[in-house]
């Protein structure tokens, strides 16, 4: 299985813990949008996409990559990490893959959990969920990658 998970973790790194934890499942690697070119993407049987939520969507900079894309339904995964749930954030993971559908991605699963944010005001008070992404939320992700890998094959 040839995959790569497209990476964008700019405020704690906390998103690219999670991402590097399900590549190191999948035999992948998380790369950063910058350093991928439409041509690296084509030839894979997978694509993950792995971003903290940043104003309810992935990073810009993944969007700018997938829209230089013409993929017809390749298979995909999400991985997100963010300040709240999405069902309390006007249901961005609705809004995400929809983004990705448009550039003609197929998600079929998802991994979310929460990371240290500091975005804003919150640096006043020392942030929401200073320890996040922990040692449970990356068994987690282990786990979600096992779960990808076997949904994968029987597509
Ligand atoms: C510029 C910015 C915008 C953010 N917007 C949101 C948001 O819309 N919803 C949310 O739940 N969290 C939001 N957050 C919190 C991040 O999603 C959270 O801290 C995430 O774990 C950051 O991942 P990273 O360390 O991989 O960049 C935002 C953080 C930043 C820095």
């Amino acid at each position: 299985m040839d995959c790569t998970i497209i990476c964008k973790s700019i405020h704690k790194g906390n998103t690219r813990k999670v991402a590097e934890e399900v590549g190191d499942v999948l035999n992948c690697q998380a790369v950063d949008p910058e350093e991928l070119s439409p041509e690296d993407l084509s030839s894979k049987d997978l694509i993950g996409v792995a971003s903290g939520v940043y104003g309810g969507n992935v990073h810009k900079s993944i969007l700018e990559l997938l829209e230089r894309t013409s993929f017809s339904g390749k298979p995909c995964f999400l991985v997100t990490t963010s300040g709240f749930p999405s069902v309390f954030f006007n249901d961005y993971e609705k809004k995400i893959r929809a983004e990705l559908s448009k550039n003609g991605l197929e998600v079929f699963d998802s991994f979310t959990c929460r990371g240290h944010d500091e975005y804003g005001p919150l640096k006043y008070i020392g942030g929401m969920y200073k320890t996040r992404p922990n040692k449970k939320d990356l068994k987690k992700a282990r786990q979600f990658a096992e779960k990808v890998e076997d949904r994968f094959r029987s597509i």
